[in-house]
């Protein structure tokens, strides 16, 4: 059935627990899917935890201004078989984050991570995300505050520089004093600047070079922390050579597009043998998840359907499963059957391509 051999690129890692290349580091993170606003939302995240047990997930970001003023849990509410999952806040006062990130602890997280990563124009008027890269002692402070307030890890996700900044050692030191004035012992790097002025967020994700060389002298100088690496990975290829080298990697865009890239992590990247889902298997969790959700929330088969466009990446057909997935005129009747139609629609093509060979 399928157009090419999307993991062939695990050949040869089979059989090899690629944890052992990092001995005695916290497994638990070795991989993770990114947070990406209006992406990581709890329907993506389901499927992705119908796909892979132990892939560390993380939410959108959330605004911790939102949690302690607004509708908390419409905001924090999961599903706890998404669990592992970390909550991202964005904000710079320690208090409000602090408060922000008991009341998440409330709702059963796993981590706290705090970005300074965002280089949006909006983050940037809320004086968060990347720009608080300029503003180390404040950071610290907002881990110290958030740290206080819980007992699960508080993390950071951050950028390898801001602009165009190219020299290591600002980098060095930004984590080096982190370490020094908090408790964050975890560190997920995107392995590129934020360029603040001029770039969309969008372009910003692909235009300011990687420098992967970054994140692993980041490792080797700082060997007690651990140090995830971000930006760019595509493949199980680079996951385990990027292992090589950090505790762990966080993969964002490609997670989402082909969501069974994650399809064999867990026996790969985690050793755990269980028979990897396949998707026949996915689809059918996926469908008695929406017939649950549109009878018990509000939530409409569109809302969900979209995360679900990559899930067929590879597959003769994926087209018509993306095409009958985001026709409106078909979704309106939020009737779960159509994500079996659609997957039917996939099996048959199959079954007719194969005869007319
Ligand atoms: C649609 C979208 C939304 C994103 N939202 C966030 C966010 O809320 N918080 C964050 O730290 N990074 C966010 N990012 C950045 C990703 O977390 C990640 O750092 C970036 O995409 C690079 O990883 P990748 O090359 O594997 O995609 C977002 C990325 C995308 C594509």
């Amino acid at each position: 059935m399928q157009e090419d051999t999307p993991f062939a690129d695990a050949d040869g890692l089979a059989n090899n627990d690629v944890r052992s290349l990092k001995k005695g580091a916290d497994a638990k993170r070795t991989l993770a899917v990114a947070p990406m606003l209006d992406w990581t939302d709890r329907h993506y995240r389901y499927m992705a935890r119908l796909i892979s047990k132990h892939t560390w997930l993380y939410s959108e970001m959330v605004n911790a201004n939102a949690v302690v003023h607004g509708d908390s849990k419409g905001l924090l509410m999961f599903n706890p078989q998404e669990q592992p999952l970390a909550l991202q806040l964005g904000g710079s006062e320690p208090a409000i984050l602090a408060r922000a990130a008991k009341i998440a602890a409330g709702y059963g997280y796993d981590e706290i991570n705090l970005n300074c990563g965002c280089p949006s124009p909006r983050v940037q008027k809320g004086a968060f995300g990347a720009c608080l890269m300029r503003e180390v002692e404040l950071v610290a402070q907002c881990l110290n505050a958030m740290q206080e307030a819980v007992a699960i890890p508080v993390t950071i996700k951050h950028r390898i520089g801001l602009d165009k900044e190219t020299a290591y050692q600002p980098l060095a030191d930004f984590v080096g004093t982190l370490r020094e004035q908090t408790a964050c012992r975890i560190f997920i790097v995107h392995a590129r600047n934020a360029w603040l002025a001029g770039l969309s967020p969008k372009d910003n994700r692909d235009i300011p070079p990687l420098r992967y060389d970054y994140v692993y002298r980041l490792k080797q100088e700082f060997p007690d922390l651990q140090i995830i690496l971000n930006g760019g990975v595509t493949s199980n290829t680079e996951i385990k050579q990027h292992l090589q080298y950090v505790d762990g990697v966080m993969v964002g865009r490609e997670a989402y597009h082909n969501p069974m890239l994650m399809q064999h992590w867990d026996a790969l990247f985690f050793g755990d043998q269980h028979q990897a889902i396949d998707h026949e298997e996915v689809v059918s969790g996926l469908v008695e998840y929406v017939q649950h959700e549109l009878q018990h929330s509000d939530v409409s088969l569109q809302h969900m359907a979209r995360h679900y466009l990559g899930l067929m990446h590879g597959l003769v057909g994926a087209r018509n499963w993306r095409r009958m997935l985001s026709d409106a005129s078909l979704l309106k009747n939020n009737n779960a059957k159509l994500i079996q139609d659609a997957w039917q629609f996939i099996k048959n093509q199959s079954v007719n391509r194969s005869e007319a060979i």
